[in-house]
């Protein structure tokens, strides 16, 4: 697996600390608020897992399942939302958790998902951002990173499955994709 990295661009180093900052910048504008996290899987697992626990409030944690990529690293530009929302976000502060803001197509038919349901607030939080990629007009509220415009795996991202254990967030070599 290793071998087939080409450059590391977030070291596990730096994302831990980013995912710190980014849980104490939550808990304090969500003071007071019980928020309902959403993660959209599966990309957001390790992301969602490591920000939650620096998120010191009350909050209950949901998950969506969204794919628009299938086997390839292009967006089929098509998105798939597997599972329609079972659970409640009326009047509730909810912040939807994403790997990475690519397009913005699969963020945009989420949001506007959620957004049905009435929550009292809805806000973006992904840790890698794209925004040179972007087909729809989509600002996420919290960003971890903005990522160079390449196809990226590791920390939950995917190459056909593989290489979401990464705790690192890496480029491949040309040679991975033929
Ligand atoms: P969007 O709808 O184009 O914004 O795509 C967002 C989804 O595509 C993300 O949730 C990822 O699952 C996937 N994706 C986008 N860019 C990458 C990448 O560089 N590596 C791995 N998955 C990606
Ligand atoms: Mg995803």
């Amino acid at each position: 697996m290793k071998n087939d990295i080409k450059e590391i661009i977030f070291t596990e180093e730096m994302i831990q600390k980013r995912v710190a900052e980014l849980g104490a910048e939550l808990t304090k504008d969500y003071e007071g608020k019980s928020p309902v996290l959403i993660g959209i899987l599966k990309g957001c697992f390790m992301f969602l897992a490591d920000l939650s626990r620096k998120i010191d409030l009350d909050c209950e944690i949901r998950f969506l399942t969204a794919s628009s990529y299938g086997f390839s690293s292009v967006s089929s530009g098509k998105v798939n939302i597997d599972k329609e929302i079972d659970f409640d976000v009326r009047d509730k502060d909810v912040i939807i958790v994403e790997d990475i803001l690519d397009s913005g197509i699969t963020l945009t038919a989420l949001r506007a998902l959620v957004a049905k349901h009435k929550p009292s607030s809805l806000k973006i939080c992904t840790m890698l951002d794209k925004p040179e990629r972007r087909q729809l007009p989509i600002v996420p509220e919290y960003t971890g990173f903005i990522c160079p415009n390449e196809f990226v795996v590791g920390y939950g991202l995917d190459y056909g499955e593989k290489y979401r254990n990464l705790p690192f967030v890496a480029s491949l070599k040309p040679e991975v994709y033929s």
